[in-house]
Parts: C-alpha cells; sequence; structure tokens
C-alpha cells in the first residue's frame, strides 16, 4: 500500500507544526527519508520532528559526521549523507544497526543512498516555491505502517482546517 500527501507550506511556523505533527506520530522503529535541494527545510524539518520526539538537545545538520544520535521519548539518528563518497561508506557505519531499530532514523538526501532504503518507509520532499518562506512538501507512506502515519497526519490536518493539502 502507498499514499501520498501534498500540501503548501507558507511560513517556517508551518514547516514546525508539520514536523512536530509527524514527531508525535512516531513510535520508534520508522525510517523517514528526506530528499530536497539546499536550504529546502530539510533540517528545520528534523529539529521539530525532534521535538515531537521529546528531544531536548539542539540538533544540527550531520553534514561532516553523517550521523548524529539524539536520545528522546525514542533515539534519534540522524543521517545526512550529502557527502558521501562511496556507499560502502553507509556499510563501514553499520547503517543496518540504524535502519532496522527501536530508534527513528532520519536521512536528509536520501535518494543518494537509495539501494540500500528500508522498501517501507516514509518519503518527504520538500520543493522551494516562488515566495521565500514557501514549500511543496509531499510526503509517502510506503507499507501499512507508513500509509497509516498518512492518515493519521490527514486527519490532524482536517482538525485544525489546513488549506492547500491533497491526497494523492
Ligand atoms: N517554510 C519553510 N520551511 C523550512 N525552512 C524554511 C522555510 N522558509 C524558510 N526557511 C529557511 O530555509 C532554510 C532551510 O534550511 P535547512 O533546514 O538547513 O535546509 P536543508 O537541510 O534542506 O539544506 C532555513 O534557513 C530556514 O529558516
Ligand atoms: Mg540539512
Amino acid at each position: 500500500m502507498k499514499t501520498l500527501l501534498k500540501m503548501n507550506i507558507d511560513s517556517i511556523k508551518e514547516t514546525e507544526n508539520l514536523g512536530l505533527m509527524i514527531g508525535k506520530l512516531l513510535k520508534g522503529g520508522e525510517v523517514i527519508c528526506m530528499t530536497g535541494d539546499l536550504g529546502a527545510g530539510k533540517t528545520t524539518l528534523t529539529q521539530s520532528i525532534a521535538k515531537g520526539l521529546d528531544i531536548e538537545d539542539y540538533v544540527t545538520s550531520p553534514t561532516f559526521t553523517i550521523i548524529n544520535e539524539y536520545k528522546g521519548r525514542c533515539d534519534l539518528y540522524h543521517f545526512d549523507v550529502y557527502r558521501i563518497g562511496d556507499i560502502e561508506e553507509m556499510y563501514d557505519l553499520g547503517y543496518e544497526e540504524y535502519f532496522y531499530s527501536d530508534g527513528v532514523a532520519i536521512i536528509e538526501w536520501a535518494d543518494i543512498i537509495e539501494e540500500i532504503l528500508p522498501d517501507e518507509r516514509l518519503n518527504i520532499t520538500i520543493s522551494k516555491k516562488d515566495y521565500m518562506d514557501s514549500r511543496e512538501i509531499t510526503i509517502e507512506g510506503k507499507g501499512d505502517k507508513y500509509s497509516n502515519i498518512i492518515k493519521e497526519l490527514e486527519e490532524l490536518f482536517e482538525a485544525i482546517g489546513k488549506k492547500g493539502v491533497e491526497r494523492i
């Protein structure tokens, strides 16, 4: 099963609200794959997902370290694979222990390591729009568990009356 939500975001605040919602829905064991250009908002969204996981530390992009770990309601493994030279580097750092764990794995630039991503996952794509703070965000749930998250998100958006959310 595959479900997709597409939405228009007008401000950083809205991105943060989305992240908080996603974070609160997570139970541990999820993999979230983020795609989008530099400055699209992948780290910003990750920071608010971390808040939803009750992580108090300040989350920064692990560009030079590939992975940062945080403790919260469940562990967060934050990957940024932008500078990865070879997929072997992912094997070297033992990515499987993070992807298939009780924690939450968030991967920025996930498309770079497409070949090792689990089939079941949440795909988030962020695109910049004409206006500075506006973004188009699509969230795709692959697999039952992730489709459920999409369903719950859709209900939350309906409850707060957010416009510009489309189910595809
Ligand atoms: N709606 C928005 N959502 C996310 N970030 C936004 C938004 N509007 C403006 N920004 C700004 O865009 C930048 C996004 O940076 P960042 O999250 O580091 O992007 P990425 O990790 O995708 O490279 C930040 O400076 C943030 O303040
Ligand atoms: Mg980033």
